[in-house]
C-alpha cells in the first residue's frame, strides 16, 4: 500500500484558499470549446479577443459549478503560445491559484527561489483591481496568482461576455477540481516535491513508491503534494521500471517534456456522472467484466449497486478511510498525453492506487480466457 501522512508538516508562506482556474493552450480555441461544451457539458461566461481589443490570442472562459476552464489559442505564430503548441501539442499550460494578494505571494515564491512565468496584469480601473502574477512550474506550465477580488467585470480585464449558440449535451454535473497531476522526467520527482515544499509551504501527504506492489503494474512512482486545507492537491509522477514501458514515459515522450497528466473532476453521483458523460460521447479506459468478479472481495461493501458499475465500467479503490469510485477518460488530443478523471469520496482522501494492479490482473485474467497469456 501506499504511505499516507494525514499530519501537516508543512509551512504557510503565504494564504493558499483554493485554485481559481486551469488555462489550457489548444490549436484552436473554437473547436475545442465546442468539445468541453458538448462532452464535457461547460458554460461559456467570457471571451477575450480581436473583439474585446486583444489583437495576438483568443481565449474562452468555460464553467461548470466551481470549475473554471480558460481555453486560449494564439493568432500568430510570434505569440509564446504557438511555439509552445508546437513542442507539446494541445495541453495545460497555467494551473492559476485564487490569491489575496497575488504580488506578494509572488515575491515570497521568487524570495525562495522561484522563477518569474513571465505573465503579470496589474489593473486599476473603472472595474475595480485586478492582479496576476506568474511563477515557472514543471516542464512548460506555470502557476498563476490570480487576485480577483475586488474586480467588478467580466472574469479580467479583456474580457467580455459571450454568446454562443445554444447546444444540447447531458449535464454530467462535475463539481470541482480534486487534483491535477504532473508528469515529470525520471529522476526528478524529488526535485518537484522539495519545489512544492520550498516554495508553496506545500506537505507531502501520500508517498507511493518501486518497493510497492503496484508500481510493478503501473510503473509509476508518485508524491501527492497538499496545501494546508486539503483544497489544493497535486500529484507528482515520474517513471519506474515495471513489467511494462511505463505510460509516465510514453506521457513524457509524447509531450516532449513534464507537463500535466490529468485533471480529476470531482462528482457526488459517478454513476449519473458517468453515464451523462458516455451519452455525451467521452471515451474512458478499457475495464474487463473481470474486474467486478473480484470487487467485492477487495473492497468489502459499499452503498453502490456492483450492477449499476458494471455497464459503466466504474472502478472502486479502498483504504483504510473509507473508498472511492473512479473512471479514467482516453487521452483527450490525438498524442497520449492529457486526460481526465472522474472521481467520487466515500471517506478516502487517495488516489486509487489499488487500481492499477486490479486493472491488471483482470485485463490478465480476460487475456488467458482467450488463451492469449
Ligand atoms: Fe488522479
Amino acid at each position: 500500500m501506499a504511505i499516507i501522512t494525514t499530519e501537516w508538516t508543512g509551512t504557510e508562506y503565504f494564504p493558499i484558499s483554493e485554485l481559481s482556474h486551469v488555462e489550457f493552450f489548444v490549436g484552436n480555441a473554437k473547436q475545442a470549446v465546442h468539445f468541453y461544451r458538448s462532452a464535457f457539458g461547460f458554460q461559456p461566461i467570457a471571451y477575450s479577443g480581436p473583439e474585446t481589443g486583444v489583437t495576438d490570442k483568443v481565449s474562452y472562459v468555460l464553467k461548470q459549478n466551481k470549475i473554471v476552464f480558460i481555453i486560449t489559442t494564439p493568432l500568430k505564430s510570434i505569440h509564446p503560445a504557438s511555439d509552445w503548441l508546437k513542442k507539446h501539442g494541445d495541453g495545460v499550460y497555467d494551473i492559476a491559484l485564487k490569491s489575496e494578494n497575488a504580488m506578494q505571494a509572488f515575491f515570497s515564491c521568487i524570495d525562495r527561489g522561484a522563477e518569474s512565468g513571465g505573465t503579470r496584469v496589474d489593473y486599476k480601473g473603472p472595474n475595480g483591481k485586478y492582479v496576476k502574477y506568474s511563477i515557472k512550474a514543471y516542464g512548460d506550465t506555470i502557476h498563476s496568482f490570480i487576485q480577483a477580488k475586488d474586480y467588478n467585470g467580466i472574469w479580467a480585464p479583456g474580457f467580455e461576455s459571450v454568446n454562443l449558440p445554444d447546444i444540447s449535451f447531458e449535464a454530467p454535473n462535475l463539481l470541482t477540481i480534486d487534483h491535477i497531476v504532473g508528469n515529470v522526467e525520471i529522476n526528478r520527482m524529488n526535485d518537484w516535491k522539495e519545489y512544492y515544499e520550498r516554495i508553496f509551504g506545500f506537505t507531502n501527504f501520500v508517498v507511493f513508491d518501486e518497493d510497492d506492489i503496484s508500481t510493478k503494474y503501473s510503473s509509476l512512482k508518485s508524491r501527492v503534494m497538499r496545501s494546508k486545507n486539503w483544497k489544493v492537491k497535486f500529484p507528482i509522477n515520474e517513471p519506474a521500471k515495471g513489467l511494462k514501458k511505463s505510460q509516465i514515459q510514453e506521457y513524457l515522450d509524447f509531450n516532449e517534456g513534464a507537463g500535466v497528466q490529468h485533471i480529476a473532476l470531482l462528482t457526488e453521483n459517478i454513476v449519473e456522472t458517468i453515464s451523462a458523460l458516455r451519452k455525451n460521447g467521452v471515451e474512458f479506459l478499457h475495464v474487463p467484466d473481470t474486474y467486478y468478479d473480484e470487487l467485492p472481495s477487495r473492497v468489502g461493501e459499499i452503498k453502490e449497486n456492483i450492477d449499476d458499475l458494471k455497464p459503466l465500467k466504474i472502478l472502486v479503490d479502498r483504504d483504510e478511510e473509507g473508498y472511492l469510485l473512479q473512471l479514467f477518460s482516453k487521452p483527450v488530443e490525438d498524442r497520449p498525453t492529457l486526460f481526465f478523471e472522474i472521481i467520487q469520496r466515500k471517506g478516502s482522501r487517495g488516489f486509487g492506487q489499488g487500481n492499477f494492479q486490479a486493472l491488471f490482473e483482470s485485463i490478465e485474467i480476460e487475456q488467458a480466457r482467450r488463451g492469449n497469456l
